[in-house]
């Protein structure tokens, strides 16, 4: 391991180290460190930079969810395009992209309110969502079920099929019909209406006589032995269950705890988008004895983004995409967040890149398809990627220097999980580590509560206020995947972050 000089300490301009991958420097980036005296130590692809410049921006940014990439595909690019190999299946094609009727066919397959007509990759959360609600049905049972997971990883789509399986199966079996409650409680202008729309499927068109509330009324109804023993059992499905929380998270608990009422027929599947949901509410629900099966449908994985774009396009009998190109997308937004819903976007966007150039260029004119007839490639996806990702957040993380950028890497850290804010002294600690165990040397705690204060005016920490600097609360202000996704292209940080 080489030797790195430690920051003058004297000086407001610390010298920085970091490992990197200089491959994926985005090419800003490389630029401002070319402007810097930086030294590339071969051996271990050490980079030794000394800023020019490191003041406080006083612009500030607000939070982004979504993630941006600069592409650093550039060379596999060019290798594509200049290869004509990699353009062989395309020729094969009868893909016309001048054909309004093609174009659109393509683009609406991609839409994300287009249900497709398989749903791959979900068959294993499914069959577990299917076979919990056979159970609760078999055995007139009620039950609950909870389903996380990010947006865009399929949930609400899968459900639909739960639905309609449900429905098939109950039918097949001659069993009786089961009443279906599907609640997108975005839709509720209160968090309580979800009572009353439970109620409406169980005592349709009746009054709520005597009692203070819906809930009231269904608590009463699912402690009664009901008049008849045919009585239908219910499947609800909250999705967007988020939105149900309140500060005590009463209406969550009230909800689930419905279903652990003697005569309750109903088998709850709450559907929600936080993660960390789970932690917050279950172990409340737990000591009312009340358990939910647990079902987190993972964030896609770049070969299962691939499928499902593949899966969406096989209908048709031409190929509309450089296969590299949709390789492209599904990686950069595997990266990001394993959001479908993004990856169809910008395969969207990318078409509309396409279309434009083609509109733009002359000569070729509608006379069907040509062997040359442009498909998507990399290049336009690439765009379409960017396009889609600005944040920035994102570009304001990849530009900061070294040390606040290993801060940033330290807050990420101190904040995952339920932990919403520390202390400057807290964070310095993670800080240290993080340097101690790369042979970086650290920046001394007066420089470093003033980098967090740099941080703190670019809007990636918030910094309270307090006599004694390293007592100050500290906490993150923007999205850890923004953060991940800004560093990724570095080793160093890759590492750190994992
Ligand atoms: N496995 C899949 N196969 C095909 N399309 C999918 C799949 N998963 C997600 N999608 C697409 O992504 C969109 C978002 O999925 P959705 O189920 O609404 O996500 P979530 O409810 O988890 O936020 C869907 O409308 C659908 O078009
Ligand atoms: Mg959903």
């Amino acid at each position: 391991m080489p030797t790195i000089a430690g920051p003058s300490l004297s000086s407001y301009k610390p010298r920085v180290a970091a490992v990197t991958d200089e491959s994926a420097i985005p090419r800003k980036k490389r630029k401002l460190r070319s402007n810097s005296a930086a030294v590339n130590l071969p051996s271990e692809n050490l980079l030794i930079t000394t800023p020019k410049k490191w003041k406080s921006k006083s612009k500030s940014h607000r939070p982004n969810s979504v993630s941006n990439s600069r592409i650093s595909e550039k060379e596999d690019i060019n290798k594509t395009l200049t290869n004509p190999v990699n353009l062989g299946e395309e020729n094969l094609s009868n893909w016309n992209p001048r054909d309004d009727e093609q174009m659109r066919a393509v683009k609406e397959a991609l839409h994300v309110s287009k249900a497709p007509s398989t749903i791959v990759c979900r068959d294993d959360e499914q069959t577990q969502v299917l076979e919990f609600a056979k159970g609760c049905i078999d055995q007139r049972k009620a039950g609950s079920l909870y389903i996380c997971g990010c947006p865009g990883t399929g949930k609400s789509l899968s459900m639909e099929k739960v639905v309609q399986q449900v429905s098939d199966w109950s039918h097949q079996e001659g069993l009786p019909q089961v009443d279906t409650l599907s609640v997108n409680c975005t839709s509720l202008s209160k968090t309580t209406d979800i009572f009353s729309k439970i109620l409406g499927v169980n005592e349709p068109g009746k009054k709520a006589n005597g009692f203070s509330s819906p809930l009231q009324h269904l608590q009463f109804l699912f402690s009664q032995k009901p008049e008849s023993s045919s009585s239908r059992m219910m499947l609800i499905i909250a999705d967007e269950m988020d939105n149900l929380i309140t500060k005590d998270r009463g209406v969550l608990h009230d909800l689930f705890m419905l279903t652990t009422l003697p005569f309750s027929r109903c088998i709850l599947i709450g559907v929600a988008n936080a993660i960390d949901l789970a932690h917050r509410f279950l172990p409340k629900l737990k000591s009312l004895n009340c358990k939910p099966l647990v079902i987190t449908f993972r964030a896609y994985s770049k070969d299962q983004i691939l499928r499902i774009l593949q899966e969406r396009l096989m209908v048709f009998p031409y190929v509309a995409f450089q296969s590299k190109a949709l390789e492209l997308c599904a990686r950069k937004v595997a990266a990001a967040s394993g959001d479908m819903r993004k990856a169809l976007c910008v395969c969207r966007s990318a078409l509309e890149i396409l279309e434009t150039e083609i509109n733009g260029s002359t000569g070729q004119e509608l006379h069907g398809p040509t062997s040359d007839d442009p498909v998507v490639r990399m290049d336009h996806m690439a765009t379409a990627l960017s396009k889609t990702f600005k944040s920035p957040v994102v570009e304001t993380i990849q530009s900061l220097p070294q040390h606040q950028q290993i801060i940033v890497c330290s807050a990420a850290k101190a904040f995952r999980g339920n932990k919403k804010d520390s202390t400057v002294g807290e964070l310095n600690k993670l800080y240290l580590e993080i340097c101690k165990s790369w042979m970086i040397s650290p920046a001394g705690i007066t420089e470093f509560s003033n980098m967090c204060t740099v941080l703190n005016d670019q809007g990636i920490l918030k910094l309270g206020q307090a006599r004694g600097d390293e007592i100050k609360r500290v906490s993150l202000r923007v999205d850890e995947s923004d953060i991940t996704y800004a560093l990724q292209g570095i080793r160093f940080f890759r590492n750190c972050l994992m």
